[in-house]
């Protein structure tokens, strides 16, 4: 059964911002080493993130992610068992997204909150399928 965590932050930087393919490259390369998944998601105001995997793994990077100084004000939405993972085939999915309703939702989001937490990773779960198909679309294009 694997961990999954969800949280909320603040981005220091502009958006978009090279950075973000910085922390996306090292999230890959840290992620598929340990056997992790998930999703993050980088509005202009916000950086929302689903990590799934061994609980001493996500509370490694965890670790690492909370002291990182591109980003503030760190929220944990939920922390929990899951049935199976969100993001099998995803070492970390990534959408770049300019959309205030989602900013609404991620400041307002309540902490340790399970409904509402769902609600945001089916969301990230929509994000997602919606980026296979437009990786179908290209390769069909050539
Ligand atoms: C929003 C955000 C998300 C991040 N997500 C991950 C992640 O999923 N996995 C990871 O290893 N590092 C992630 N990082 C980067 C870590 O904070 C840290 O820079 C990195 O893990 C250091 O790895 P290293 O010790 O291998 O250099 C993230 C950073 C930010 C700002």
């Amino acid at each position: 059964m694997p961990h999954q965590l969800l949280y909320g932050s603040v981005a220091v930087h502009t958006f978009p911002h090279p950075s973000d393919f910085d922390i996306l490259r090292k999230s890959h390369a840290n992620n598929a080493a340990k056997g992790m998944t998930g999703f993050l998601i980088r509005t202009p105001v916000h950086f929302m993130q689903l990590l799934e995997g061994k609980k001493e793994d996500i509370d490694a990077a965890m670790a690492r992610i909370q002291t990182d100084d591109r980003h503030l004000s760190l929220r944990i939405f939920y922390r929990g068992e899951a049935d199976e993972p969100s993001f099998q085939s995803w070492e970390m999915g990534f959408a770049g997204l300019d959309d205030d309703r989602l900013d609404e939702a991620m400041r307002t989001a309540p902490e340790n909150d399970a409904e509402s937490a769902f609600a945001l990773i089916a969301l990230m779960k929509e994000l997602s399928k919606e980026r296979h198909q437009s990786r179908a679309r290209w390769s069909e294009a050539g």
